[in-house]
């Protein structure tokens, strides 16, 4: 305080001997050419110098005040109000720089919200991030980063989450100068995971550093269905490899040592034609899985009733029940609605649960199938069930039941639990995987339950048609 009031002082004499030379000029010629007499000379321009310091006193003042505002408000603190509105000369600077500071709040204001939006838009982005500066570390990652690494990478060398001995190479040529790179790797922890890895290089120079980014793209669904339909391919040839190459083989026995032999030709033609029906299911059931595969994603809408479906199935699998002394029991309940469904779909896919359970259903023991309103959903439901009345159909057999690590596998197309008995007994391996899909294509929902010694439940829940 007292030493800006000092500074304000020189300042003050400074100005008003400055303002005040003129006059000292004029006064010392009148006084050197002797019109005026030195002392009167001296005191008049005293006199001046007074007047002069007095006037620009409070001009001087309402500059400092104002040199001190815009310091306060460059500084980013609180200003306060503008000083020396009244002094009209000062009045015009401080509406400049009051229209100054409104402008510069209003883009910083915008600044920051582009900021929040483009960081908004990287957290929100599918894909892992990660934005690296030349020394590799990590200045700045997405949510979904975050996510993969299971803790926030900002900060680290990339290598503390990502030891790729490939991906590091690429970094580093593109932290070297090259444009951009791409590879492929698998994370094997916690589960094993198939990434594409970009490395692109940034153009200029960012305050954090940033030079590269590299972004990580999930490959293993994608991976996984190249498989399974490699594995498909492959499954269905050999199934229908074992039939043909049995046919083949019995021709040629026909042809050449059985040729005369009338009970061989008997025998065999009878295995021919198991295998040649084996290799016509087949065809069949890979039929239908792509036929309801390819409507998958347009669920059918007529009104069916389940129990009529059910109570036909039934009726079609009773010989075989009867033959290992089982018996189908249909437990349904009153008043229940209709589904909406494709009637031939829906009957298949009572026919492949009512089949399995007959078929590895112990002997002498019943099939109970019990059909009611569905009021409780699991909570894998969707939304198609979720949003009006469900139907549910429960079939439990008196088997040997599943062991629980075969469970999630049981929908595969062509597994089984125990290939060559399900062959012997003509099954293909497909009448699950057609379930499930019947099941997705009516937006219903299939449980797989069962302990082994015990027997098994199949429960599946489908909409019900709208009233
Ligand atoms: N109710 C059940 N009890 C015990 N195991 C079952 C039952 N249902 C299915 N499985 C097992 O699941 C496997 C797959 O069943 P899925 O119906 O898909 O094929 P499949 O019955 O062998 O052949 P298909 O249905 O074409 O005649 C079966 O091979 C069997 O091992
Ligand atoms: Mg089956």
């Amino acid at each position: 305080m007292i030493r800006r009031n000092a500074v304000s002082l020189g300042r003050l004499i400074t100005v008003a001997l400055l303002l005040s030379s003129p006059t000292g000029i004029m006064l010392l010629v009148l006084a050197g050419t002797g019109h005026l007499a030195p002392l009167p000379a001296v005191a008049a321009w005293l006199l001046v110098l007074a007047v002069l310091a007095f006037m620009v006193r409070s001009h001087l003042g309402g500059l400092d005040a104002l040199a001190r505002w815009i310091h306060r408000l460059a500084h980013g603190g609180e200003a306060g109000p503008a000083p020396c509105r009244d002094d009209v000369a000062l009045a015009e600077t401080v509406a400049a720089v009051g229209g100054l500071r409104r402008m510069w709040q209003q883009k910083s204001a915008e600044l920051s919200e582009a900021a929040r939006w483009n960081e908004s838009l990287l957290d929100n982005l599918p894909d892992p991030l990660l934005l690296l500066d030349p020394g590799r570390r990590v200045v700045r990652a997405n949510r979904a980063a975050t996510r993969l690494f299971g803790r926030e990478p900002t900060g680290h060398d990339m290598t503390a989450f990502l030891r790729d001995p490939t991906v590091m190479e690429a970094v580093e040529e593109v932290l070297a100068g090259a444009a951009s790179r791409e590879c492929e790797f698998t994370q094997s922890v916690p589960v094993e995971r198939v990434f594409l890895a970009r490395i692109d290089r940034l153009e200029g120079l960012p305050a954090d550093g940033g030079t590269a980014i590299l972004t990580l793209h999930d490959l293993t669904t994608v991976k996984r269905m190249e498989r399974m339909r490699a594995d498909f391919v492959a499954n269905a040839s050999h199934e229908l490899r074992t039939p043909l190459a049995a046919l083949s083989g019995f021709i040629e026995t026909l042809r050449g040592p059985a040729r005369d032999d009338d009970e061989a030709r008997d025998r065999f033609l009878a295995i021919m034609a198991e295998q040649a029906g084996r290799m016509g299911r087949l065809v069949a059931d890979l039929l239908s899985l792509s036929r309801v595969e390819l409507n998958e994603h347009t669920p059918p809408s007529e009104r069916v009733d389940p129990v009529r479906l059910l109570t036909t199935a039934a009726e079609g699998l009773r010989p075989l029940a009867q033959a290992k002394g089982m018996d189908i029991r249909l437990d349904i309940a009153d008043g229940l609605a209709a589904l909406a469904g494709q009637p031939d779909e829906l009957a298949q896919l009572f026919q492949n649960l009512l089949d399995n359970a007959v078929k590895y259903g112990r002997d002498a023991t019943p099939v109970e199938v019990r059909v009611t309103a569905a009021t409780r959903l699991p909570a894998a439901a969707g939304a198609a069930l979720r949003s009006g009345p469900a139907v549910m159909i429960e079939v439990r057999d008196h088997g040997e039941g599943i062991a629980r690590e075969h469970l999630p596998r049981l929908t595969e197309r062509f597994y089984r639990v125990d290939t060559a008995r399900s062959r012997k007994m003509g099954g293909t391996g497909l009448g699950l995987a057609i379930v499930k899909h019947i099941v997705n294509r009516h937006r219903g929902l299939l449980a797989i339950d069962s302990e082994v010694g015990e027997g098994s439940v199949f429960t599946v829940w489908l909409p019900a048609a709208p009233e």
